[in-house]
């Protein structure tokens, strides 16, 4: 008999095809977001799970599930998996990396972009009927060329947002849990390891691509905007609660700092709606890693690591070690 398994959100329809050469598929393609009873109870019996961020997967869960054997979250970040819980388990846990890093990097980009240089901002104002004339100071943004380009998070998809900054003539600062191989700072566009509180000074425009954890909670909060340039843009890709959104608003009220992408949010997708009364933020919801082929290998890479780890073998993207 096949072993049972749940895909815990939409997928494309592909995806439970080939899954279901392999196992006995219980989908979701209404994308119920299921509380953490109903996936318990959508659980129950089965050998493996597809899983997205909005499960959460913990002691409360898993000591309901003896059946339970692997979980392939569809997503580089992981923190919504409990790893010490699942490996005290014995529940295989695996996630996306490497697939998605040169699409979020270039999601990276066009966000930073858009934010510095106001484009959102101007089309509404087009959309709304109000260009009637060109004028010299309409939109006036900062430019991206021949500037200091910070980076905080500088792991695989930091670096390749680094990588790209060379036709832009940039200086690239990072900080980082752990200092790169001179080779990967050099690959990098020469990036250059400074503490964070040089990033912040000296960025004009700061990336945050690190990975959530209660260590990087708040990464980014009043403190660490103060110390920023007035001129200054900041763009999160990495996760809600990287920054402390409160103070991120008052920033931006205040013009503390110029200009803010985001595209990950505290609480979301009920992010602050303080957030809409601010004309210098690009808002967009959680869609860096969103390209057609990106997120279809992102699929097809949680449905090998599930295959492998329901078979016995070691999935190629193992997190738990037991
Ligand atoms: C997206 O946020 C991911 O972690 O893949």
């Amino acid at each position: 008999m096949k072993p049972a398994i749940l895909v815990a959100r939409a997928v494309f329809p592909e995806v439970l095809h080939r899954l279901s050469a392999h196992f006995e598929v219980e989908s979701n393609q209404d994308d119920v977001v299921f509380t953490p009873s109903e996936l318990i109870e959508k659980l129950r019996g089965k050998a493996g799970a597809i899983t997205t961020s909005s499960a959460r997967i913990n002691r409360e869960l898993l000591q309901q599930l003896p059946n339970l054997k692997m979980v392939a979250n569809m997503a580089v970040g992981y923190d919504n998996f409990d790893v010490a819980v699942m490996t005290e388990f014995g529940v295989k846990a695996s996630n996306t990396p490497d697939v998605l890093n040169e699409t979020t990097a270039d999601f990276g980009w066009a966000l930073m972009m858009a934010t510095a240089r106001r484009i959102t901002e101007a089309e509404h104002w087009l959309r709304d009927g109000q260009w009637h004339k060109w004028r010299y100071d309409y939109f006036l943004g900062a430019d991206l060329h021949g500037s200091t380009l910070g980076i905080i998070g500088m792991g695989r998809i930091g670096q390749a947002i680094a990588r790209r900054s060379t036709g832009f003539n940039m200086r690239v600062i990072y900080h980082n849990r752990s200092r790169l191989a001179p080779e990967q700072e050099a690959f990098a566009n020469n990036a250059q390891y400074v503490s964070k509180d040089e990033v912040l000074r000296q960025a004009d425009h700061l990336m945050l691509i690190l990975p959530y954890s209660p260590a990087s909670h708040h990464t980014i909060g009043a403190a660490e905007l103060a110390i920023m340039k007035p001129t200054a843009t900041l763009t999160n890709l990495a996760r809600g609660g990287i920054v402390d959104d409160k103070a991120l608003i008052v920033a931006l009220r205040n013009k503390q700092i110029a200009a803010a992408g985001l595209d990950v949010f505290e609480n979301e997708p009920k992010f602050d709606p303080d957030f809409l009364g601010l004309n210098n933020v690009v808002l967009t919801p959680h869609i860096a890693s969103a390209s057609e082929a990106t997120r279809r290998a992102m699929a097809n890479c949680a449905v090998d690591n599930l295959i492998a780890g329901l078979s016995g073998a070691t999935p190629p993207n193992l997190l738990t070690s037991f």
